[in-house]
């Protein structure tokens, strides 16, 4: 969902405008060729604080909204979302995924979304722009456990990027001012900007529910609904040198698409068709990351590595719609000759995936500073590195070795965010928010959502047995209803029911499930229709 965007320079005379006297936000039609998309779209700016801790200055800058609106009017009011990183625009993911939240929350309410803060257009947040020390900071972009010293090299590399970012670079122009307690309260601008009933309607995935459990208990009195999707521990996110538990479960999901393939059988999984154990078909794949560990190899302009190989599967654990691709990607790169137009293919899509890749530079820096800037515990010496590396190592085999990479720069960050939530999340918001977690998720586990809902007093649980990042990536006739509910008359989940989803190799798609959800008129393979009925709540 990244785009590619050309780097460019902030200045802050562009960015910082005087506040305007009128907080109304003036809609219109957004510029020509700036969406790809058929739905009517509005866009808005709204000056809001760049330094809400500063309440006399007169130094705001223009956050860029869109707005979608709803397509039964009038509308009930407006939600709005934010798709996580941190560092990830958000206006165009609510474009692309506008048509399914729109199902998801009945049709009834406008969509909105700003690009948050240090990210897109808004005031984005960039190291250097300069293409040298651009190189220099992807140059080292590698497995901890590629090598003996890789550690050191990597917290020695970090070290060089911070100082580029903040000596040579722009870092200094925003670095304070783009953490999550601000754009908690940009998100409380908007709602006062909007007009509507004052209160706050939100929609979060991933670090978004970061963001939405921030928002939540700053403003409990300002929450009419809110749903975290996909939910990372926000205890975890802002007071540990790691988000150690966001990767608690992802070695078990890797496990599971071997499983799972074997289950589906050769027609849906290819590699099944090598009649191999689940464990054994992992074993090789195991073997393989050595094989490329000791012996990378160059695929067109890439060279495919362990931190590249490892990055595009913990990709390919989000969303179970790729999994039929990857057995056949698998096939050809384990157990073929790893030449063709297949492994062009995947040299293209580990370019996409990885950290390094032309379209995740810019991110990985609003990473930083978003996420840097929050985090409250910083390393003074390299053994303490050495410790969270052994201990994301030990909690993801698949993954440890390849977050330290964020670690070690967090962990050296020069800048701390002017503003930072300091409570412990233990709140009673105004109405019920909804905590939304798959029973497997390698990006955010289930016992994450569990921590967050114990916190938040009265909140509601929607668990759905399946396995992808995000409950909004598998599709469920269960959480479709139940989220529609939720929305539309604030219904919560029956305590302890889990809804049921299909199997990640059945090709199921939110297509599907609204029309056979809203189908009268239902004419389908009766095979189909079964295979729909087992897994409908
Ligand atoms: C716009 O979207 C359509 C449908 O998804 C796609 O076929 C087309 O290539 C896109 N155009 C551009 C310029 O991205
Ligand atoms: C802001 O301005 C008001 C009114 O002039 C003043 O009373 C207050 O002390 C100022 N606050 C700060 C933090 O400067
Ligand atoms: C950023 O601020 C630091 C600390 O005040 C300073 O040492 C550094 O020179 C500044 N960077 C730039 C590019 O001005
Ligand atoms: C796998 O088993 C099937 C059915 O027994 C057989 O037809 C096929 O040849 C076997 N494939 C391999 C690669 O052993
Ligand atoms: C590093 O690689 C070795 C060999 O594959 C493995 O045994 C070890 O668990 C790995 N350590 C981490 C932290 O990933
Ligand atoms: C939530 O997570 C934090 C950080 O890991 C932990 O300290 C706390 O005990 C957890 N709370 C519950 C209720 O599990
Ligand atoms: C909302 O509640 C009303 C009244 O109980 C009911 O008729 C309607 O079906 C509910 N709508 C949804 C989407 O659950
Ligand atoms: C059901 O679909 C099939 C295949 O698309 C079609 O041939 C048939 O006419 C349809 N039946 C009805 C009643 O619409």
């Amino acid at each position: 969902m990244l785009s590619l965007q050309k780097f460019q320079s902030t200045t802050s005379l562009l960015l910082l405008a005087r506040l305007a006297s009128c907080s109304n936000i003036q809609w219109s039609r957004c510029k020509e060729g700036e969406f790809n998309t058929t739905l009517s779209l509005q866009c808005g700016t709204l000056p809001v604080p760049l330094d809400y801790t500063q309440p006399n200055s007169s130094m705001t800058f223009n956050l860029e909204i869109i707005r979608i609106p709803a397509p039964v009017q009038p509308s009930r009011g407006s939600i709005q979302l934010n798709f996580g990183g941190p560092g990830s625009p958000a206006r165009g993911d609510a474009v692309a995924l506008g048509p399914l939240l729109q199902q998801l929350s009945g049709s009834a309410y406008d969509l909105i979304a700003f690009d948050p803060r240090g990210t897109g257009r808004s005031i984005p947040f960039i190291c250097t722009d300069d293409s040298y020390h651009i190189g220099q900071i992807i140059s080292q972009v590698r497995s901890s456990n590629d090598s003996d010293n890789a550690l050191r090299r990597l917290w020695e590399r970090a070290k060089a990027d911070n100082y580029i970012c903040q000596r040579l670079g722009q870092g200094n122009e925003t670095a304070e001012f783009i953490g999550t307690a601000f754009v908690a309260r940009d998100l409380i601008s908007v709602v006062d900007a909007l007009g509507e009933d004052g209160m706050l309607r939100y929609w979060g995935f991933s670090y978004g529910t970061t963001l939405g459990a921030t928002v939540a208990a700053m403003f409990p009195e300002r929450i009419d609904k809110a749903i975290l999707d996909g939910v990372q521990n926000p205890h975890d996110y802002y007071h540990s040198h790691a988000d150690f538990e966001e990767w608690v479960d992802t070695d078990e999901v890797f496990s599971y698409y071997f499983t799972s393939c074997v289950e589906a059988g050769p027609d849906k999984c290819a590699l099944a068709s090598l009649n191999k154990t689940a464990v054994a078909l992992e074993q090789d794949v195991w073997n393989f990351f050595d094989v490329i560990r000791a012996a990378p190899i160059a695929v067109g302009s890439d060279v495919l590595d362990l931190i590249g190989l490892k990055s595009f599967f913990l990709g390919q654990l989000k969303v179970s719609a790729g999994w039929s691709s990857l057995s056949q990607f698998l096939l050809a790169l384990v157990y073929g000759s790893q030449q063709g137009p297949l492994l062009e293919a995947l040299a293209q899509a580990l370019a996409a995936g990885s950290p390094d890749g032309p379209a995740n530079i810019i991110p990985v820096q609003s990473l930083w500073g978003i996420h840097c800037g929050d985090m409250i515990p910083r390393m003074k010496l390299f053994d303490e590195a050495v410790a969270a590396a052994d201990r994301l190592g030990k909690t993801s085999r698949l993954i440890g070795d390849v977050v330290t990479w964020n670690m070690v720069h967090c962990n050296q960050w020069p800048w701390h965010a002017r503003e930072t939530y300091m409570g412990n999340f233990h709140v009673k918001t105004k109405n019920p928010i909804l905590i939304a977690s798959n029973s497997r998720d390698a990006h955010t586990p289930l016992t994450s959502a569990l921590n967050v809902s114990s916190g938040f007093e009265g909140s509601g649980f929607l668990e759905v047995d399946g396995t992808g990042h995000t409950v909004l990536n598998v599709p469920s006739a269960c959480s479709f209803k139940a989220m529609v509910a939720y929305w539309v008359n604030g219904t919560l989940p029956s305590p302890g029911s889990v809804c049921r989803a299909p199997h990640p190799f059945d090709s199921f798609t939110w297509a599907d499930i609204f029309n056979d959800a809203m189908s009268t008129n239902v004419n389908e393979s009766t095979e189909r229709r079964a295979e729909f009925q087992r897994w409908l709540y």
